[in-house]
Parts: structure tokens; C-alpha cells; sequence
């Protein structure tokens, strides 16, 4: 018996990929080479934006065929996208052949939906909230990098944003056991790099009692004897804190190079995603990073065409672009998701206005870069 997963979204997918392959070979299957010699195939889906549902639901309609042909075949859909109800029961109802269908706080218990269906049940259920589970391991197919979750979930609700619907509350990992995974993955000797995984890792350690703070967590893990790298992400720029920076400059592990997502250059926009700074006080940041850590590595994320952008605005997003000149950086067409705030404002920008603003983004970062002589 094999399984193949089919994973998208953002590490922390790829990550709990990992834990479902776990899981998989604990119940007794080996891993597929393709969908086609797969027994259980099972798709790890993201809600990020339309256009990843939209190839789940493509890639997930495409398998009818084959099950047809391989009655037993079990086809399983989990992750960010599932977690919503709606999207949950949609994925049910189109296609009747999908027999298991869970949210992101399911997967601890997947081996018993595939059992139940091998009783001949089909299963669709949605956990609300869940605990970090520290019970299951980790089968690692990333290579010479580990990832390593330290948190799960996210409290700022960025206007535009899904995640803190489809993931929780932020919840960290107790330090210790953070700690005890890493020692044990430097003593296997076989990874270069160590990544840690949060939504917004800065915020690390405020739930826990007592509070540890991110900046402690990185100290702690380098002072762990062994020749590896140490990497973070996602930095949420209002919480990176002057201390942090301090211990990415001293700390000869940590890589020197931050993903530090602005979204935008203008303040009115800023204000209106929610995102708690403003251009100013990102840039001062910035300055920063630069003044403490020179030849940092720095990275961002912007979102165009968020409601009621005006082209002035988004020259703002340019200008920023211009004057921060990234090493590199992801654009994306605001996408408007179901049930967050920003998909109910008034005033959402054309189709075509959103793929004129983010070409003339691209075609900037790919000006300075040739400027700047970077990658
Ligand atoms: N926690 C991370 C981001 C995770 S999502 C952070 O706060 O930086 C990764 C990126 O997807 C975001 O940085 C944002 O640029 C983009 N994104 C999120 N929601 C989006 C939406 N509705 N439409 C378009 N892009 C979006
Ligand atoms: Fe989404 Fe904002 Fe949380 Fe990032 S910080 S996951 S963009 S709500
Ligand atoms: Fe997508 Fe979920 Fe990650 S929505 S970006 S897979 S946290």
C-alpha cells in the first residue's frame, strides 16, 4: 500500500505534510513514486487566495477517473482551505468520490478517518481549536533544512487575511521541547539548516506562562553545540524588536537574512489592512537592520490592489520598493476571501488595474535588481 500527498500553500504546509507522511508509514504505507501507484492519495490544500482553491478543486475533480478504475483508492483532503465549513461541505458535495475531508486541526487523528473508511464510512469533520501535538513525528523530506514549528496560528487579523480563521489563535510551543527536537535533530547530523516556522514568530512565547521571548528562543538554539544555520519565518514588522535584531547580528548561526513583509508603502492602506505600522516607522526598521547587520539579506511581501487602493497609493507601494531595493520580493492581486473584513469594503479594484499593478511592481523589482547586481 502507498500514499502520495499533494501539498500547497506555505512551509508550514510543507511542514505538516510531513507529519501526514508520518502518519502514513506508522499505518503501514510506503511512499509513492505518483498519484497513478498511490492507494491513498491526499491533497494538503491553502486558502491563501482564489487562486489556490481553485487548482485544489481542479486537481482534486481530475482524480474521478482514476477512481473510478481503482474502487479502493482513499482520496483525502485536509488543510487551510477544508477548515471553512462551507469550502468543507462544497468539496463533499462536488465530488463524491473524496472520502475524507478534515480542517487543520484534524490531522492528529487522520489514521483513524483513513480506518473508518476502510469500514466503509466516509468522513468529513472540523476540529474549531486544537492543541500543538508534540505525539507525532516528523518524516523529513526537505533535505539538508529542517523545519521546525515553534508556534501555530495567528491573533492579528490583517484585514485581507484568512489565516487567523483557518489556523487559531496563536499557541506556542513550550521552549523545552523546542529545544529537545533541535538538539536531537543536530545530533542526527544530517541537516545544514534549521528553519523555524510561525506566522508571525516575533510574537513567540507571549502566550506562555511564564512569557519566553523570541529573541531568548534564538539564543537558546544557538547556544546548542553543533555546525548548523539557523533560519526564521514570518516576521511581522510591528513586533520585531531591537532585541531580536541585536541577537540575528551577534549570532554567528542565525543566516543573515530577514523576510520583513511590508504589503504596502501607504499609511491610509496600511491603516485599513490593519497592520499596526506605518511606511515611517517600517522604514526605521529597515535603517536599522542595516545599520546593525550589514549585507543582511532582506525580503517582503506586498499585497496591490487591496479595496480602495488609488493609483497614488500604490505608487506609495513603488516608491517603498525604490527606496528600501529588496534582494527580492513576492506581489500578489489582493484576492478577497470569504468572511475577513476587507472583503466586504466597498470599492474593490478591477481585475485588470490589480495585473497592471502588480507588472509595473515586478518590473521594478526586476529593474533594481539588475541595478543593484542582485540575484
Ligand atoms: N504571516 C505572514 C503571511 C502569511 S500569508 C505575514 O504576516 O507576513 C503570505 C502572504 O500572502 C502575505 O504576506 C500576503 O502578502 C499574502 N496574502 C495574504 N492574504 C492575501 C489575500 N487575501 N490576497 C492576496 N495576497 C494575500
Ligand atoms: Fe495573515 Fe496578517 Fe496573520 Fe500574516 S500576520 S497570517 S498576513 S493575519
Ligand atoms: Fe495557505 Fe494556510 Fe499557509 S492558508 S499560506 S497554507 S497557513
Amino acid at each position: 500500500m502507498k500514499y502520495y500527498i499533494v501539498t500547497y500553500g506555505c512551509q508550514m504546509n510543507v511542514h505538516e505534510s510531513e507529519k501526514l507522511a508520518a502518519i502514513c508509514e506508522k499505518m503501514g504505507y510506503e511512499c509513492a513514486e505518483n498519484k497513478e501507484e498511490a492507494d491513498l492519495i491526499i491533497f494538503n490544500t491553502c486558502a491563501i487566495r482564489e487562486g489556490a482553491e481553485d487548482r485544489v478543486f481542479g486537481n482534486v475533480g481530475a482524480l474521478k477517473r482514476m477512481k473510478k478504475e481503482k474502487p479502493n483508492l482513499i482520496i483525502a483532503v485536509c488543510g487551510c482551505m477544508t477548515q471553512k465549513q462551507t469550502t468543507a461541505e462544497l468539496m463533499l458535495r462536488r465530488f463524491p468520490f473524496v472520502d475524507i475531508v478534515i480542517g487543520t486541526f484534524n490531522l492528529p487523528n487522520f489514521a483513524a478517518y483513513v480506518e473508518a473508511v476502510k469500514a466503509g464510512r466516509r468522513q468529513l469533520e472540523l476540529y474549531e481549536e486544537g492543541d500543538i501535538d508534540e505525539t507525532i513525528p516528523y518524516k523529513r523530506t526537505s533535505g539538508e533544512n529542517a523545519w521546525v514549528n515553534i508556534m501555530q496560528g495567528c491573533n492579528n487579523f490583517c484585514t485581507y487575511c484568512i489565516v487567523p480563521y483557518v489556523r487559531g489563535r496563536e499557541k506556542s510551543r513550550k521552549e523545552e521541547n523546542i529545544l529537545k527536537e533541535i538538539r536531537e535533530i543536530v545530533a542526527e547530523k544530517k541537516y545544514k539548516q534549521i528553519t523555524l516556522l510561525g506566522q508571525n514568530v516575533n510574537s513567540y512565547g507571549k502566550d506562555l506562562n511564564p512569557q519566553v521571548s523570541f529573541a531568548k528562543l534564538l539564543k537558546d538554539i544557538c547556544a546548542i553545540e553543533g555546525d548548523f544555520k539557523l533560519w526564521f519565518m514570518t516576521s511581522h514588522p510591528k513586533d520585531l524588536t531591537d532585541e531580536v535584531i541585536d541577537v540575528i547580528a551577534k549570532e554567528d548561526k542565525i543566516l543573515k537574512d530577514i523576510h520583513l513583509p511590508a504589503q504596502s508603502g501607504n499609511n491610509r492602506i496600511l491603516k485599513a489592512m490593519n497592520r499596526v505600522y506605518t511606511r515611517e516607522k517600517y522604514l526605521s526598521i529597515i535603517e536599522k537592520i542595516r545599520e546593525k547587520i550589514p549585507n543582511c539579506r532582506i525580503t517582503s511581501d506586498f499585497i496591490v490592489g487591496f479595496p480602495t487602493e488609488t493609483e497614488e497609493e500604490f505608487e506609495d507601494t513603488m516608491s517603498l520598493v525604490e527606496q528600501v531595493k529588496y534582494d527580492s520580493i513576492f506581489a500578489f492581486m489582493y484576492s478577497p476571501r470569504e468572511g475577513t473584513v476587507a472583503s466586504k469594503m466597498a470599492d474593490q479594484i478591477p481585475l485588470e488595474t490589480k495585473k497592471k499593478r502588480v507588472n509595473a511592481l515586478l518590473a521594478l523589482e526586476k529593474k533594481i535588481q539588475k541595478q543593484e547586481g542582485k540575484r
